[in-house]
C-alpha cells in the first residue's frame, strides 16, 4: 500500500534529496545534483519552517516518489515531483501529481507546474488530471510548458 508521509524530519529530507537527485535530469530550472549538505540547508531553510511543503511516497518502508509544494514571489504555488527510477509507469507519478494539486487545492489556490515538452510521462499526467496549458517559452534549448491546475478532472478529485 502506498502512503504519503511529511519530510518533516532531516532523514525524511535525505530520502527525498535520493529520490530527486534520479530525476534531476527531467527538471526544467536545476537539473543539478544535489550534495547531503546543501538538502541539510534546504531542509532548515525552506522546509523546516513551512515555506516549502514537501512529501514521500512510501511502499511500506521504501521511499518511492515525492512531491514538492515550491512558493514563487508572486505567490503561485509550483508542483514538483519524481518518481523512483525503477518504479516508474506503475501509476506513481499520477498519484503524486494529484496529491500536491489536492494540497495547494486544500490551501485555496492553483497549483502550477512547469513540464518539459519532451517529458511524454509529466505531459501525459498533466494532460489526464486536469492541468490546462497557460504558456511555452525555451529555456536552455528546451521548450518548457507552463501548466496551470485550478480543478482536478472528476476522477481524481478528493
Ligand atoms: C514523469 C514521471 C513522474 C512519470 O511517473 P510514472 O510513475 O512513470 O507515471 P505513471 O505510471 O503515473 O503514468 C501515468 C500515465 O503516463 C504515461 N506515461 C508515463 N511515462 C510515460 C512515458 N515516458 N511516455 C509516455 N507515456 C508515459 C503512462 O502510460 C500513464 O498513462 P495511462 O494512464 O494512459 O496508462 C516519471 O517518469 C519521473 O519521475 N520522471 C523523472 C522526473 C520528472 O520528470 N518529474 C516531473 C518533472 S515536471
Amino acid at each position: 500500500m502506498i502512503t504519503f508521509k511529511a519530510v518533516n524530519s532531516p532523514e525524511r529530507a535525505e530520502q527525498l534529496r535520493v529520490l530527486r537527485n534520479e530525476c534531476a535530469f527531467a527538471m526544467t530550472r536545476d537539473t543539478g545534483l544535489i550534495g547531503p549538505n546543501r538538502q541539510r540547508r534546504f531542509f532548515e531553510e525552506k522546509i523546516a519552517p513551512g515555506i516549502i511543503e514537501g512529501f514521500l511516497a512510501f511502499d511500506g518502508q521504501e521511499p518511492v516518489a515525492y512531491g514538492l509544494l515550491v512558493p514563487d514571489d508572486e505567490g503561485r504555488v509550483w508542483s514538483s515531483t519524481g518518481v523512483k527510477a525503477e518504479r516508474r509507469g506503475e501509476g506513481l507519478g499520477r498519484a503524486v501529481t494529484v496529491e500536491n494539486a489536492r494540497r495547494a487545492h486544500a490551501r485555496g489556490v492553483p497549483i502550477w507546474a512547469e513540464v518539459r515538452r519532451d517529458n511524454a510521462g509529466q505531459q501525459r499526467i498533466c494532460a489526464q488530471v486536469g492541468y490546462r496549458l497557460v504558456s511555452s517559452l525555451v529555456r536552455e534549448g528546451f521548450v518548457v510548458d507552463v501548466f496551470r491546475c485550478d480543478r482536478l478532472a472528476p476522477e481524481y478529485a478528493a
